[in-house]
C-alpha cells in the first residue's frame, strides 16, 4: 500500500450535505500532492479528514499502512498550515516554531537546536524575538512553515497558505515553498484553487468539481491530456475555447450557439473511429489560446491545420502578449498572440492551428474520446 491511502471515503455533513464522494488517492512518501477545483468542491474537507479535525462518514484511510480513521490529530503525526496560519500572537516567533516539541516535553538543547536549524530554512533567523503582529504576511506565512517543519510530521497538510499574500510575494513564497519541499521531502497535501500554485508545485494534481475526483494526475498529464472537460475548462488561462460540433467522415464541423456552421477541419485520425456516434452532433473540440497562432506570410496550410479569418472582438494586453477574442460568427474564440505586432480592435486577423493540438470531448458525457 502506499505511504497515505485514502480508501472510498465519503463525507456527509449535519443536514445531509454531502460534500465528498467516494474518494480514492494514494500519495508515495515525498509526494507534493495539491488538491484544486472550485470554490466549496471539498478540498479542505478532504485535508481536514486527513488531519483528523473531521470525522469520515465511510471509507477508510491509511497512513503507513495503519488505519487511522479514528486516530486524535496528535496521534496522526500530521502539521498543518491554515490560511490564516494561525500562529501564537502572545509568543515570539522563536517560540511558535519551537511550539510542538515544548509541549512534546522535548529538552531546551534540543529544541534550540531545532529552532535555529528551521529557521534558516524559512529565512527567519534574525526575527526570533519579535511577535507575530510586527511580521509581515510573507514572514508570518514563514513562521507558520517553519512550526510545522520543526514538528517533522509524517505528512504536511497545507489549506491555501499563500491567499492572503499579495500577488508578487505569492510568487516569491511560491518558488521558496517548491524549494523547501526539494530540500527537505516533506509528505504534501496542499489545497488551493490557484491552478498555477497547483501546475508549479505538484508532482501529483487532484482536480475535485463538486465533491468528486475529476483526475489525477501528473501536471503534464492535467495540461496536456484532460480527462474531460471539467478539467480542461478548469486549467489552463485563459481557458481553452471548447466548440461544440459534429463529425462527418475525416470532417469536424464546430457550429455556433444557433447551430450555424463556423469552420471545418480534418480529425485526428483516433476520433475518425468514433465518426459515427457523433454524424448528428454530440462532440466538443477543445483548442487552448495558445495553440493557436498567428499566421504570417501566405496563407498555406496543410491537411492537418485548420485556418480561421476574423475580426478582433475583445483585446487585452498583457506585455508580452495579446490575449485577442476573434468573432467567429457569434463564437468568440481566444487566442494568445505574441505583442510582436500591434493589434487593434476590429482588425481581421488569420489565425491557424493543427489539429493534432486540438482535443475532443463527448458532450454528453464530458468524457475525454479517445483512440
Ligand atoms: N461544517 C459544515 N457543515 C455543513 N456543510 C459544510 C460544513 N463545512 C463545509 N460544508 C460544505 O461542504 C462543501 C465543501 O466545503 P469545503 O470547505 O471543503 O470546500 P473548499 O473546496 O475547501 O472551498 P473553498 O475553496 O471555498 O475553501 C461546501 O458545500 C460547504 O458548504
Ligand atoms: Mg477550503
Amino acid at each position: 500500500m502506499s505511504y497515505l491511502s485514502l480508501k472510498n471515503i465519503n463525507k456527509i455533513y449535519p443536514g445531509a450535505v454531502q460534500a465528498v464522494f467516494d474518494f480514492n488517492l494514494e500519495a508515495e512518501e515525498g509526494d507534493f500532492i495539491v488538491l484544486v477545483g472550485p470554490s466549496g468542491c471539498g478540498k479542505s474537507t478532504v485535508l481536514r479528514m486527513i488531519a483528523g479535525l473531521e470525522e469520515i462518514s465511510s471509507g477508510d484511510m491509511f497512513l503507513q499502512d495503519k488505519r487511522i480513521n479514528d486516530l486524535s490529530p496528535a496521534d496522526r503525526e500530521v502539521a498543518m498550515v491554515f490560511q490564516d496560519y494561525a500562529l501564537y500572537g502572545n509568543m515570539t516567533v522563536y517560540q511558535n516554531i519551537g511550539f510542538s516539541l515544548t509541549i512534546r516535553g522535548e529538552d531546551a538543547d534540543r529544541i534550540h537546536e531545532k529552532v535555529l536549524d528551521v529557521s534558516k530554512t524559512v529565512e527567519l533567523r534574525d526575527y526570533l524575538n519579535r511577535y507575530p503582529k510586527a511580521l509581515s504576511g510573507g514572514q508570518r506565512q514563514r513562521v507558520a512553515m517553519g512550526r510545522s517543519l520543526a514538528k517533522q510530521a509524517k505528512i504536511l497538510l497545507m489549506d491555501e497558505p499563500l491567499s492572503n499574500l499579495d500577488a508578487k510575494l505569492r510568487q516569491q513564497t511560491r518558488m521558496e515553498l517548491a524549494v523547501l519541499h526539494h530540500e527537505w521531502h516533506s509528505t504534501t497535501v496542499y489545497v488551493t484553487h490557484d491552478q498555477i500554485e497547483a501546475m508549479t508545485l505538484a508532482d501529483k494534481i487532484v482536480v475535485i468539481n463538486e465533491g468528486r475526483i475529476q483526475q489525477i494526475g501528473s501536471p503534464n498529464e492535467i495540461y496536456n491530456f484532460p480527462e474531460n472537460i471539467f478539467t480542461a475548462a478548469f486549467v489552463g488561462m485563459p481557458p481553452i475555447n471548447l466548440i461544440k460540433g459534429q463529425v462527418e467522415g475525416e470532417t469536424f464541423t464546430g457550429f455556433n450557439n444557433n447551430k450555424e456552421p463556423l469552420f471545418s477541419c480534418k480529425v485526428p485520425r483516433e476520433i475518425v473511429r468514433h465518426a459515427g456516434n457523433y454524424r448528428q452532433g454530440g462532440i466538443v473540440m477543445g483548442i487552448r489560446p495558445e495553440s493557436i497562432r498567428l499566421l504570417s506570410g501566405e496563407g498555406q496550410k496543410s491537411d492537418d491545420q485548420c485556418l480561421l479569418n476574423a475580426p478582433v472582438e475583445t483585446l487585452e494586453l498583457l506585455g508580452a502578449e495579446y490575449n485577442a477574442g476573434l468573432n467567429l460568427g457569434g463564437f468568440i474564440l481566444t487566442c494568445r498572440i505574441p505583442a510582436r505586432q500591434v493589434i487593434r480592435h476590429g482588425q481581421n486577423l488569420e489565425v491557424i492551428f493543427t489539429v493534432q493540438s486540438a482535443h475532443f470531448f463527448d458532450e454528453e458525457s464530458g468524457l475525454r474520446i479517445r483512440g
